[in-house]
């Protein structure tokens, strides 16, 4: 899609990874650590100045508490925290309960362990899920539910009722929850990140993965976490080592690093993506879409109906070659959201949409700096 998008000339809003610069202190601080030879493996399960900086800041954040010795494990981002807890806590045949729309690794990461994965819908225009259907989802083999919040692409924030419904179900059934947190300092409107491991009696029963990449800006490093019971990390780790055997060594230096900034650097990160959110809900109402108005991360899910096409596959193919959608000139910037219609969110809405006789709905990335947007919302 970028590839097209570079084609074409069209402002790529398809691409989940800001263009804006990473802080210059942290940043300096990988410099250093390479020029001063931390260039070698670091123990397996992470440096332990970046472990005790990860204990710390979850403790100063969330009075959580993790043994950095026992029950925190880094690795090489999100990516590989999510199916390294996967193929070291499931089983083939295990089932895995994910809500969609869904981040398009959830599912591949559960067929690779073998595990069956049960969707269970997040609703329009408000992205809650029915408990109902939640509840029916959940079986003697569900060993796990993973839970993306703030969620790419809703933007839903789940608040604590939302949570403790799942907590409930979770002990109920007396399975795991693999909480996917990357989005936890990009909070719009007052909404609040509240942890899973932070409900009661949830923290034995709760892996949390989180990475560097969205609130330090740096989704090339690849540096990660897993936060878990000492049993479950155990596992977790001997996966993690035979897969990857650790993240970059200089870069754990500087997630150390990034790890001490003030409380300043997040409301600063949180405020800026207000304004680009706010900038790019402007523009796609004013040419015509409707939108989710996100309480978190940095994805706008956008009703395509009005355009009358039947689906959103339909809607972003209909493009006269040159960047320019047949349905008018002045929604040609959505040329760039084509990558997500290949992400199960689309093609859930595209369902959606055929049931409803609705449209359907794109995805765009906020994540573009105030100096890109800016020109598409004049397009
Ligand atoms: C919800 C979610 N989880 C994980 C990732 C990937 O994280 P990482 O770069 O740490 O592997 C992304 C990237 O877009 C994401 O949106």
């Amino acid at each position: 899609m970028s590839r097209q998008a570079a084609r074409h000339g069209a402002i790529n809003l398809a691409q989940g990874f800001p263009d804006f610069p990473a802080s210059d202190i942290v940043k300096r601080a990988a410099c250093e650590a390479i020029l001063q030879d931390d260039n070698q493996y670091a123990i397996t399960w992470g440096a332990k100045p970046f472990r005790d900086a990860i204990a710390r800041k979850y403790r100063d954040w969330y009075g959580l508490n993790y043994d950095p010795e026992r029950e925190i494990t880094v690795c090489c981002g999100a990516t590989e925290g999510m199916i390294a807890s996967l193929l070291a806590l499931t089983n083939p045949g295990d089932e895995v309960i994910v809500f969609e729309p869904f981040y398009e690794n959830y599912r591949p990461d559960a067929l690779l362990c073998g595990a069956e994965s049960r969707l269970v819908r997040l609703h329009p225009p408000d992205w809650r899920f029915h408990v109902d259907e939640l509840r029916r989802a959940f079986s003697p083999r569900t060993k796990a539910i993973i839970l993306n919040s703030p969620n790419n692409p809703t933007g839903r924030v789940f608040d604590r009722g939302e949570l403790s419904v799942v907590a409930g179900l979770a002990r109920e059934f007396d399975c795991l929850v693999i909480t996917d947190e990357i989005y936890e300092h990009i909070l719009y409107d007052g909404a609040a990140h509240v942890p899973m491991a932070n409900m009661p009696d949830m923290r034995e029963r709760t892996v949390l993965v989180n990475s560097m990449s969205k609130t330090w800006l740096v989704t090339g490093w690849r540096v990660g976490w897993v936060l878990a019971p000492a049993e479950l990390t155990d596992s977790i780790r001997k996966v993690h080592d035979f897969l990857t055997v650790g993240a970059a060594a200089p870069l754990q230096h500087a997630g150390s690093v990034a790890m001490a900034l003030p409380a300043e650097y997040y409301a600063t990160l949180a405020r800026e993506y207000s304004a680009r959110r706010d900038l790019l809900m402007d523009a796609l109402t004013a040419a015509g879409f409707g939108c989710s108005r996100p309480q978190g991360a940095y994805y706008i899910l956008t009703d395509v109906s009005a355009f009358g096409f039947p689906d959103d596959v339909a809607f972003v193919r209909q493009h006269d070659g040159a960047g320019r959608y047949r349905g008018g000139s002045g929604i040609q910037f959505l040329r760039g959201c084509r990558a997500r219609v290949a992400n199960y969110a689309v093609l859930f809405l595209q369902e959606r949409a055929n049931a409803t006789g609705r449209g359907g709905a794109v995805a765009a990335v906020v994540a573009q700096s105030v100096g890109r947007t800016a020109p598409l919302a004049r397009r």
